[in-house]
């Protein structure tokens, strides 16, 4: 008797994609994929713990499941972030699910599952070093592809939960990265997006043959008309001859995420990001010479233990200099085991939310001024699927990674469009296709 499944993803691509990688293991071992988590026999939560925020999410959807053990006896499982941070113990906390998969036991999905099964409650298999194949993943998009070329962090940044969840570095052989690379432009992939948590440190530990440079460029050699993107970047391991690299191939995408955290030293130190704010200055000018028009993007938290006005009024002064072409901020949130979260002067939630919010109305105004400065300029979109909000709307990401919409038709999808820009809004660009 076949088994369906159904997936529920939380947290960042990196989860996504394995769950596409879990998705295709089921499948290869003849699960078929089930359209609603009541109509599966099997329901896996792929769970993000980053922030407390996003822990409490999960443990919600995973409480809220209970409901499905009613009419059928749906198998139900964790995994992903929370799943490597609790294991076992998970089974104890929430009794009625079944097993627990961490996020290195992804090529053992099928084992685990069908264990489930047999014996409600399956284990949870020895930790292992390998990130998984992913040409066995069930892509939900034809277009675009994600590559994992390397996992972990050893950065250990004081606020980070990632390194106790997501272990230690390691990359993956470049020989592999570029066969799959090349066999998904084969199929037609017009977006290959290489994930890591800490991509710029690829290769650099002992083991490792090229660097992340020149990983990107080798990749963006393959013949064949598609883009690559890449995250997350960090400034400590970031190298000028990254922006080379882009600025050398049309192919790579002209936007660097990468986090700032602060623009206060003294918060930076107790972070342990290990640059200063001058240091990361030095980056962006460098990114903006090398890549004339690069967009630039960063993360920000509010309120980390200890943060001060006057801290604070730097990292304001900060994305006043930078003026980046947009900005994540996130509320800072204690994370057990950490080491901030034993640091004194925890700053008050609603100081911690005004400051995310004074950031984000600054942000909003620098973002409007940039876009405006847009207008009239042509730039090469992936169309990526019709917004169904208004008739032929067409809705995509330019090289820059910024959002805009066009008028266009279904055959356009999946495809690079050249768009003139004729407007702005909050978040999107508005913009007319450019005839060929
Ligand atoms: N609290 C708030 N934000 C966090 N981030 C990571 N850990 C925390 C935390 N404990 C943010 C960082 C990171 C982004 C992905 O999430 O800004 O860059
Ligand atoms: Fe977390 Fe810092 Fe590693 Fe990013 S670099 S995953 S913020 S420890």
């Amino acid at each position: 008797m076949t088994h369906s499944f159904f997936i529920v993803t939380y947290g960042c691509q990196m989860n996504e994609h394995d769950s596409e990688n879990i998705a295709g293991r089921l499948a290869a071992a003849g699960f078929t994929p089930a359209d609603s988590p009541e109509n599966a026999d099997v329901v896996l939560v792929n769970t993000c713990v980053v922030r407390k925020s996003a822990e409490e999410r999960a443990f919600g959807q995973l409480t809220h499941l209970k409901r499905l053990k009613k009419n059928r006896e749906t198998i139900i499982g964790c995994c992903g972030c929370l799943a490597s941070l609790r294991g076992q113990d998970l089974l104890k906390i929430i009794p009625h699910i079944d097993f627990v998969l961490t996020t290195q036991d992804i090529d053992d999905v099928a084992v685990i599952v069908r264990e489930a099964f047999n014996t409600r409650q399956a284990g949870q298999f020895e930790e292992r070093a390998f990130i998984p194949d992913n040409r066995a993943s069930l892509r939900k998009n034809t277009f675009r592809a994600w590559i994992s070329i390397m996992k972990g962090c050893d950065n250990f940044c004081s606020y980070c939960i990632v390194p106790f969840t997501r272990g230690r570095e390691i990359s993956r052989p470049a020989k592999e990265i570029l066969s799959e690379a090349a066999s998904l432009v084969n199929d037609g992939v017009r977006e290959i997006v290489l994930l890591g948590q800490n991509v710029n440190s690829y290769g650099l530990k002992p083991g490792g043959e090229i660097c992340f440079a020149e990983l990107l460029a080798a990749v963006a050699a393959i013949p064949g008309d598609f883009q690559v993107r890449y995250m997350t970047s960090q400034p400590l391991d970031f190298t000028p001859s990254i922006a080379e690299a882009v600025a050398a191939s049309s192919k790579i995408s002209r936007h660097f995420h990468l986090p700032m955290q602060s623009g206060s030293d003294r918060i930076l130190s107790l972070m342990n990001r290990r640059y200063t704010v001058e240091g990361y200055e030095a980056i962006v000018s460098q990114i903006r010479d090398t890549v004339p028009g690069a967009s630039v993007t960063t993360d920000i938290i509010t309120g980390f233990p200890g943060e001060t006005e006057s801290d604070f009024s730097e990292t304001i002064a900060t994305v006043e200099r930078i003026r980046f072409n947009g900005l994540f901020v996130f509320i800072y949130s204690d994370r057990s085991g950490t080491a901030a979260q034993k640091l004194p002067d925890k700053v008050p939630d609603q100081v911690k939310k005004a400051r995310l919010q004074q950031l984000l109305s600054l942000q909003e105004s620098i973002t409007a001024e940039k876009h405006a400065e847009l207008a009239g300029s042509i730039t090469r979109v992936l169309a990526e699927r019709m917004t169904g909000r208004a008739p032929g709307q067409i809705f995509g990401h330019d090289t820059h990674n910024r959002v805009v919409l066009f008028q266009g038709s279904k055959e356009q999808l999946g495809r690079f469009a050249q768009v003139r820009i004729k407007s702005a809004g909050h978040w999107a660009l508005k913009g007319e296709l450019v005839e060929a």
